[in-house]
């Protein structure tokens, strides 16, 4: 993810969540030293993104999203790939995120990934009010997942 995707960014990210990160949010966020974010292109246009925060061997996932026309082909598994491949060269061997309780095609994608759920955070959610499944994926080569 570069400055220049950060519109198309911010666009998708509107028009899926309830409460969207800002242009300036995920600005601040590609500058800091300790993110990896990126993008997924077709034909120059992104069509989806995800990022995480390292905090030494462990990273948090914090946005995965895939614009509603190109979902079901495999462009956020692959991504995600792309981004602990990445985050492994820099150390990050463990990862972890949040996901909406409700959000069963994320949980499956995610558990498709190795993560596996590990407890839950009560009532995490705004907009609706909801819980949050926590997942983690422990260290395994991200190249062996199929
Ligand atoms: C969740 C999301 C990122 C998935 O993107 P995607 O590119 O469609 O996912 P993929 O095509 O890579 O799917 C990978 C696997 O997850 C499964 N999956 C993805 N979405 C699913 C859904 N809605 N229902 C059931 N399974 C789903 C796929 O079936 C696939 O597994 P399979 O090969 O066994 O069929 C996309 O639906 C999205 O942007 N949703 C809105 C934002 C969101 O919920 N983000 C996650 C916040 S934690």
């Amino acid at each position: 993810m570069e400055e220049g995707d950060l519109s198309q960014v911010a666009e998708i990210e509107r028009s899926i969540f309830t409460m969207p990160w800002s242009r300036q949010a995920f600005l601040g966020s590609l500058r800091l030293a300790h993110t990896l974010y990126m993008v997924a292109e077709l034909k120059g246009r992104v069509v989806g993104y995800c990022g995480c925060y390292q905090l030494l061997e462990e990273a948090e996932i914090t946005n995965v999203a895939v614009e509603e026309a190109f979902r079901g082909k495999g462009i956020a598994f692959r991504m995600l790939k792309v981004l602990m491949e990445a985050g492994e060269r820099q150390g990050a061997f463990a990862y972890t995120l949040e996901v909406r309780a409700s959000n069963q095609g994320a949980i499956h994608l995610y558990e498709k990934l190795g993560f596996q759920s590990f407890g839950i955070r009560k009532n995490f959610y705004e907009k609706p009010v909801e819980d949050a499944v926590i997942m983690w994926r422990h260290w395994q080569a991200v190249w062996e997942t199929p």
